[in-house]
């Protein structure tokens, strides 16, 4: 969470830092703040609020002139969002000003040492010790002071450093959290992601944990641990600017709504040679799948509801014994894990602080680690052992959904190639399936092309206060990203149930209108989920449900949304997009900020 720009170069730099920081919002948006280095003086300006109330007070950049400079939007962890609690934190002589993302866990005592050499602390932040302590440190060489620092502070850190003794000068450095360096012409950026950059720059490079950046408008200087200089790879970022704007849409949410299909298709197409999957990996060998004894699926949010529902495609296609587990109790449990375990790890940032420390721990424990991720270069994708990239692009909205929609994909794809390695599938099967993946995203695009029924029930829905999904194996699944998405966009409390496990309690809060959301499966649990919903509406429930086209349902419900026939295993694809429209809709009805919603953050890089 928390998002850092910089810039060094040859133009006013205010306007190009709030414009970098404008794309970062999906981190973090409850303050945000600027620094300038101008000449050899630092000026700085914050703003609790979303970056426009910065904006303004700067008047998009005329106030603050100046051709050297960081900024930063925050999430708070340490002290409430506030004008004081907002970065850049600047040394008390004011000579260094830090902009900070990621959280520091020996603050207090950091802070007790350096109230106790006389410092004083005018926030309630873990950052402003990184102000002080390099103050501390500093004898007219940054690097140093950087070094000691470091050896200081425990915790995640990218940060931004000005230094009124190093004019048209801006350092980073970083430690377990994301940073990307821009290359310019006579200009020089850092950035949390690489989005706030593209419009002036696709060449990039992404330094090491403990790197030291040193930028100026014509040279950029990289040191590594001890202090010797270092030659980075630079890349050519494949995104276009475009990519990260709003391309005529409302919001960010439905723009990448609908490119699903596109981002389905990217992830599977170049990965089926007529029914055989060749995904780009090398290490799962016929070996080492023959003597899995067990596969652990762990993720966060969105990522583990992949997750939920790859136990059911990878169950069935490979019989493997497949455990989902969040990444966040996995790592402080003692899973069982031995070199005959394969751990997969999925993450759209590759940066989400617990699935980070999961995919550690995994490792540690000698089980393989393959990782399914949309973010080239983070810290999962460079640190597994095999990486499945989705190809959904730059997802800017803070509620995933074409991410979500590619790493299904990718699962598919994976169980595909694991079934074929082990023999568990035949020709025949492994041509529908092949086939049926093909169909995908033709079907995902009819279906997000319907949208008039779905704002009648959003509608309907808008002014409820508990909304309830029911769903049986891969719809549960499905039925709880579609409960996730409704409730961190809209605020209305809702719960996605198992819909065999409802009467066991939660019945109880069914009574006259209460909305549920029920997914209707054909084949052998069709009437099971009769069942569940005759018993929900004789209960007085509003019922919307989700039923595939060939599944008669007449009077259970009160509104039928048809999902397109697809392979049974693919079927959660389909389902999920009229629940994130549902969620979107509903969301606008309240007029609720959907690709910002409050309190949220897209990449949790703390615990
Ligand atoms: C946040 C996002 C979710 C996402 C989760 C995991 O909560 O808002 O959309 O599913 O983090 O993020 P990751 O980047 O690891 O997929």
């Amino acid at each position: 969470m928390c998002g850092i720009v910089g810039y060094t170069g040859y133009r006013q730099c205010t306007p190009i830092l709030l414009e970098g920081l404008k794309s970062l919002e999906y981190r973090g948006y409850d303050s945000s703040g600027i620094a300038v280095l101008e000449n050899d003086s630092l000026h700085v300006e914050k703003a609790e609020g979303r970056l426009a109330v910065l904006a303004d007070r700067l008047q998009e950049g005329v106030l603050l002139p100046g051709k050297t400079g960081i900024g930063h939007t925050r999430w708070a962890t340490h002290g409430k969002p506030s004008d004081e609690n907002a970065h850049p934190h600047v040394s008390e002589n004011g000579k260094i000003a830090v902009v900070h993302n990621g959280i520091i866990e020996n603050y207090r005592k950091l802070k007790e040492e350096l109230i106790g050499k006389g410092y004083h602390f005018v926030s309630d932040t873990d950052t402003e010790i990184f102000a002080h302590l390099l103050d501390y440190y500093f004898r007219g060489n940054i690097l140093e002071a950087i070094y000691k620092m470091m050896r200081k502070v425990n915790g995640a850190y990218a940060l931004g450093i000005l230094c009124d003794e190093m004019p048209g000068t801006v350092i980073a450095v970083k430690k377990d959290s994301p940073l990307v360096v821009g290359l310019g012409k006579d200009e020089n950026f850092i950035a949390s992601d690489v989005p706030a950059i593209l419009k002036h720059t696709r060449t990039v490079f992404y330094p090491e944990d403990g790197e030291i950046v040193i930028l100026r408008p014509d040279s950029v200087e990289v040191y590594g641990k001890d202090g010797e200089r270092i030659e980075k790879e630079v890349e050519a970022v494949a995104w276009d600017a475009s990519a990260a704007e709003k391309g005529g849409y409302p919001h960010f949410m439905m723009k990448e709504m609908m490119e699903q299909p596109r981002a389905m298709a990217d992830t599977i197409l170049p990965r089926l040679a007529g029914s055989v999957a060749q995904p780009e990996i090398s290490g799962l060998s016929e070996a080492f799948l023959r003597n899995v004894d067990k596969i652990y699926i762990v993720a966060c949010g969105s990522a583990y509801h992949v997750g939920v529902a790859a136990k059911y495609i990878l169950e069935e296609m490979t019989g493997k014994n497949v455990e989902p587990d969040l990444a966040s109790e996995f790592r402080y449990r003692v899973p069982i894990l031995t070199e005959h375990s394969l751990v997969i790890i999925i993450s759209q940032s590759g940066e989400t602080a617990d699935s980070i420390a999961a995919m550690r721990e995994a490792k540690r424990r000698g089980a393989h680690v393959l990782s399914i991720v949309n973010v080239l270069g983070s810290t999962i994708a460079k640190e597994s052992d095999d990486v499945l990239y989705t190809w959904a692009g730059p997802e800017i909205a803070v509620a995933t959904t074409k991410a979500y929609s590619a790493q299904l994909c990718a699962v598919y794809v994976l169980a595909l190639y694991i079934a074929e390695i082990l023999g568990t599938i035949n020709l025949e099967e492994a041509e529908r399936f092949a086939a049926a993946l093909r169909a995908l995203p033709e079907k995902a695009e009819e279906l997000l092309s319907e949208h008039s029924k779905i704002q009648y029930a959003a509608s309907r829905l808008s002014s409820s206060h508990n909304i309830f999904f029911i769903g049986r194996n891969l719809e549960f699944a499905a039925a709880m990203e579609g409960s996730l998405k409704l409730k961190e966009i809209s605020y209305i409390h809702s719960e996605a149930y198992a819909a065999g496990e409802l009467k066991h309690g939660t019945i109880s809060l069914i009574e006259e209108g209460t909305p549920v959301v029920a997914l209707m499966t054909s084949g052998a649990l069709t009437d099971k989920m009769r069942s569940n919903i005759r018993e929900v509406k004789a209960r007085g429930a509003f019922v919307l449900a989700l039923a595939d086209v060939d599944v008669e349902i007449g009077e259970e419900a009160d509104v039928v949304l048809r999902i397109p026939k697809t392979h049974h295993l693919l079927r959660t694809s389909l389902a999920v997009l009229p629940l994130q429209l549902l969620a979107y809709y509903v969301a606008l009805v309240r007029g609720c900020d959907i690709d910002k919603p409050r309190n949220l953050a897209k990449s949790v890089t703390v615990e």
